[in-house]
């Protein structure tokens, strides 16, 4: 929301007003005098006027976890482990998924309370890779890369998928470089050639690398620097 939305929703204070406020350098947000009536501002932001706190703002909270098999990508099951279910209690409040993975896919999966960041890292229209490590049933031919990088129709959406980047790294090993994340998208992908897919890591989610140091199950803060990125 603009920051003079804001000020101007308060009981007690019209748009005028706010603008007046700002102008008179009386408003600061996440400690930093602000005057600008088109600064946006979030639920995240702390933000207060001369000496009142107008808004605590809450704490955004960016994890990265190490997804084992076994475990499902949702806040709430009744059968199965979930994603949630490997964080201590006291971190689980109000935190989504960023980008699901079916239940025997390994690797990254990063959990945030950031709907706005979340949805650049994940939504097609940024372009972001995703890397994964794919094993298949059967050989990966060359004949696939082609493939790949014009895309496939899925009739379910009724679309085709953007140019993924497959490279072979063995006779039933690649690398795959996607920037959407469709409904068991690289499994449909190989799904085209017969060939199914028996083991699936997601090595990284645009420039954040799933940390080396976490053994599956475990969980870091996103550090500001990867937080950045998106
Ligand atoms: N594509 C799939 O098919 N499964 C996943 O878990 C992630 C991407």
């Amino acid at each position: 929301m603009r920051l003079d939305r804001f000020l101007a929703n308060l009981p007690s204070h019209n748009r005028q007003q706010a603008r007046l406020m700002l102008a008179q350098r009386r408003v600061r947000v996440d400690g930093q005098v602000v005057s600008d009536p088109l600064t946006e501002v979030r639920e995240f932001s702390r933000i207060e006027l001369d000496d009142k706190l107008l808004q605590l703002g809450r704490p955004a909270r960016y994890l990265m976890l190490h997804k084992p098999a076994g475990c499902v990508s949702a806040t709430h099951d009744l059968q199965h482990r979930t994603v949630l279910d490997l964080l201590p209690a006291a971190l689980r409040d109000d935190l989504h998924i960023a980008g699901r993975l079916d239940f025997n896919t390994t690797g990254l999966m990063i959990l945030t309370n950031d709907g706005q960041w979340s949805r650049r890292l994940t939504q097609p229209a940024t372009k972001l890779p995703k890397h994964y490590l794919v094993e298949t049933e059967d050989e990966i031919g060359e004949h696939y890369v082609a493939s790949f990088r014009e895309g496939f129709y899925f009739a379910f959406e009724g679309l085709t998928t953007q140019p993924a980047q497959l490279d072979i790294l063995g006779p039933r090993q690649a690398r795959l470089a996607i920037v959407e994340g469709r409904y068991h998208q690289v499994k449909r992908m190989f799904g085209h050639f017969n060939n199914k897919v028996v083991r699936l890591h997601r090595e990284s989610m645009g420039a954040i690398r799933l940390d080396p140091a976490l053994v599956p199950g475990a969980f870091r803060e996103l550090t500001v620097g990867e937080i950045a990125t998106v």
